[in-house]
């Protein structure tokens, strides 16, 4: 199905304006929390992204990204990810990060961001294990509660994916399908249940003492100079993150 679709970086506001509408359809978020038309409009023009994915006049999925600074370097920060429902686990996502990729390439940046919600097992894998972002930075509760359900109103815990464009992690990743070995030095649980526990209120504090004990897992590993370099999924559909220590120097950490 995925490759009936189109992608393209979108100009025009008609498509800005069916961008916004899929965002409020994907998160539900209120109205006073989305991102507005007019950030849709203005990020393609200070080299930032807005890219669509088209089933001839529908929007189906789109990625958003806006530029940022980094200890005086310009990297872009992935703001969205966004595909349909009845269009996900189809590869559409990851097609997006990839064009994504080649246009940031093009544009001359080298490291493209973005946060992440660690208790989210499908899009951990999608980022570590498929993509090739790695992760050593941990936001606590980083916007805040939303009013997205997806979130379980718990707070906005988010890891940090740095995507190293042109690393030989990403680069032997995507060319030859492989990750590059390392040691393990640790492995960071995510029970496959977290979903269903985040979904109801009677639950929800079991799903608050997974974030609360890996909060402290990935606060304390990542000041020990530990990264996120693998991502596990089990038959029954646990995560688990694997860390061990990146052997490339890519950083705009100083
Ligand atoms: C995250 C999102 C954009 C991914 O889009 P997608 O088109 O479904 O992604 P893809 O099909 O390219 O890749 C998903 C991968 O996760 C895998 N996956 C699916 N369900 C999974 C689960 N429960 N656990 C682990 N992996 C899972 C898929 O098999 C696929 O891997 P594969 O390529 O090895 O088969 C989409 O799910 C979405 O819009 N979610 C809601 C919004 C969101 O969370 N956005 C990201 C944060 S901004």
């Amino acid at each position: 199905m995925s490759d009936a679709i189109e992608l393209r970086n979108c100009t025009d506001v008609e498509e800005f304006r069916a961008c916004v509408a899929l965002q409020k359809e994907v998160w539900s978020f209120a109205d006073n929390e989305l991102v507005p038309l007019r950030i849709f409009s203005l990020a393609p023009k200070i080299g930032g992204q807005v890219i669509g994915a088209w089933e001839g006049e529908a929007l189906v999925g789109f990625a958003f990204s806006i530029p940022g600074m980094r200890n005086g370097h310009i990297y872009l920060h992935s703001h969205m990810l966004a595909v349909k429902d009845g269009y996900r686990n189809t590869g559409l996502g990851r097609r997006l990060k990839l064009f994504q990729r080649e246009d940031a390439i093009q544009q001359g940046y080298e490291l493209m961001e973005w946060t992440f919600d660690p208790l989210e097992i499908k899009n951990s894998y999608l980022n570590l294990e498929r993509l090739g972002a790695i992760a050593r930075r941990y936001n606590i509760n980083q916007y805040g509660i939303t009013s997205s359900p997806l979130q379980g109103f718990l707070p906005t815990d988010r890891l940090v994916a740095e995507w190293w464009l042109k690393s030989k992690r990403v680069d032997s990743l995507l060319s030859e399908g492989e990750h590059r070995p390392f040691s393990e030095e640790l492995r960071i649980d995510v029970p496959a249940e977290i979903y269903a526990w985040k979904a109801e209120a009677e639950t929800r504090q079991k799903a608050s003492d997974v974030q609360q004990r890996n909060r402290q897992q990935f606060l304390e590993a990542f000041s020990g100079g530990l990264a996120c370099l693998r991502y596990g999924r089990d038959e029954n559909g646990n995560g688990v993150f694997v860390l061990g220590r990146w052997d490339e120097t890519w950083s705009y950490a100083s």
